[in-house]
């Protein structure tokens, strides 16, 4: 015999984990709606050129971890699996004009993401991800709000001990001669650098700050700093968010080695953490402002910010929070039969109690009567429609399994009593 698992680094999401990211999207959407974001879908899939110009192609995520999609045929484009969101919505907008819309232009994508990457605790193939864009919007006002409506999402979510790790890192005007820097430093310790890293000390020498190569470790800690090589205007864009954020009462810390791992970030960058885990492959969520990639995806020159939030870390770091989600909800009424091979019957009526909107299970199990009965109290539901001989004068059995009581109902009135039961019993 075979034996089937899961593609390495995904997980099917049993009901209760399901139900657990359902309450999490749930959240991200209520939220979205009240910041003023509204919500849209990108393909899965895109034109690999996306990826590759968008993030960058000097990227551990483009380079190392995109799922790339075989070509079916000789003439189809190169596709592949979206790593991220951002580059996709920032496509759309491009594509369909948005910039004519009043800006900002708010979007929010809640999906699966896909790398290619090592699995681990905390890093999977495929991920959840909820995603918000604000493009149109210089800031500074913007960027903190934004920074905010991530913060509350935790909050709303259960986990109190998250925290802000803040960065600016520069623009066109000031990056370049940071890089030199950066180039010229470690440069003088080449010899020590992992093959991947001497590589993109040519190519993107501002990865080198976020390898994930335990060896570059010390180095990275004594490299020079964006922060200490900040224009005029990025410093002071970088105060009016820092003070922003005071404003709106947000924690946040300043963490001068924060890049990100994608290239098209611009300014304002941050992370999301919980207290003492701020390690690698912890980071709960991040983002950043993106100034040049809606011109670098063909549209005109646009400022934009936005994040993307891990829903899968989320979930890991509730667990065993209390108040766990995802229990079974006990039906409101099982519909039993006095006849054991009538499942018809039995399936019309529960069949009509739904149509009602009502949550009800046919038993349809050949059993005795008794035995029908005893599952339905095992399984806590809260009445038993008990069909026997009244139904052909239209009548049902009620019995209440939790008070012990019964009493005949006409089947017409049937939804209608179980209806205001469920109501005043909270039920569905
Ligand atoms: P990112 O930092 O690459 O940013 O990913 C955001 C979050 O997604 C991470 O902090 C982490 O929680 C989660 N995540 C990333 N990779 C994995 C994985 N393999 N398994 C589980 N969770 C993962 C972005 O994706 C940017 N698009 C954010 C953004 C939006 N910047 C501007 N707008």
């Amino acid at each position: 015999m075979p034996s089937f698992r899961a593609p390495r680094g995904t997980r099917d999401l049993l009901p209760e984990v399901r139900s657990g990211l359902s309450r999490l999207e749930a959240i991200a959407r209520s939220l979205a709606g009240r910041y003023g974001y509204r919500e849209m879908e990108t393909p899965l899939f895109e034109q690999t050129s996306v990826f590759e110009r968008g993030i960058g192609e000097a990227t551990d995520v483009v380079e190392k971890e995109l799922f790339r999609l075989a070509p079916r045929s000789e003439e189809s484009e190169a596709w592949a699996l979206r790593p991220e969101a951002t580059a996709g919505v920032v496509r759309a907008y491009v594509q369909h004009g948005l910039q004519t819309w009043p800006q900002p232009v708010k979007l929010t994508v809640l999906g699966s993401m896909f790398r290619y990457d090592r699995p681990q605790a905390g890093r999977y193939r495929q991920f959840w991800q909820f995603d918000a864009e604000a493009i149109g919007d210089p800031g500074p006002a913007v960027d903190a709000e934004i920074v905010e409506l991530g913060y509350r999402f935790y909050v709303e979510a259960g986990l109190s001990d998250v925290q802000v790790l803040l960065n600016s890192i520069g623009d066109a005007a000031c990056r370049p001669a940071y890089l030199e820097k950066l180039r010229a430093y470690f440069g003088r310790h080449e010899a020590q650098l992992p093959d991947l890293e001497q590589r993109r000390l040519e190519t993107n020498p501002l990865r080198l700050l976020d390898s994930k190569d335990p060896a570059m470790g010390a180095l990275v800690a004594a490299a020079p700093r964006i922060s200490d090589s900040l224009c005029d205007a990025c410093a002071v864009h970088f105060a009016a968010v820092q003070a922003h954020l005071r404003a709106m009462g947000v924690p946040f810390r300043l963490e001068p080695t924060l890049v990100r791992g994608l290239d098209y970030y611009t300014r304002t960058a941050f992370e999301y953490y919980r207290h003492g885990a701020e390690g690698q492959q912890q980071a709960l969520g991040g983002g950043g402002r993106y100034d040049g990639l809606v011109e670098l995806l063909g549209g005109r020159a646009t400022p934009g910010i936005g994040f993307a939030l891990g829903l899968d870390r989320v979930l890991l770091a509730l667990e065993g929070a209390e108040g766990s989600p995802g229990q079974a909800v006990p039906p409101l009424a099982v519909v039993v039969g006095a006849d054991p091979g009538d499942t018809a019957a039995r399936l019309r009526v529960a069949s009509l109690l739904r149509a009602e909107g009502l949550w009800a299970r046919a038993e349809l199990a050949p059993r005795k009567l008794a035995r029908q009965l005893e599952a339905a109290s095992k399984e806590h539901a809260h009445f038993a429609v008990i069909i026997g001989d009244e139904l052909a004068g239209g009548n049902v059995q009620l019995k209440d399994l939790e008070a012990g009581t019964q009493h005949l109902v006409p089947l017409a009135d049937l939804a209608h009593e179980l209806a205001r039961a469920a109501k005043s019993h909270h039920h569905g």
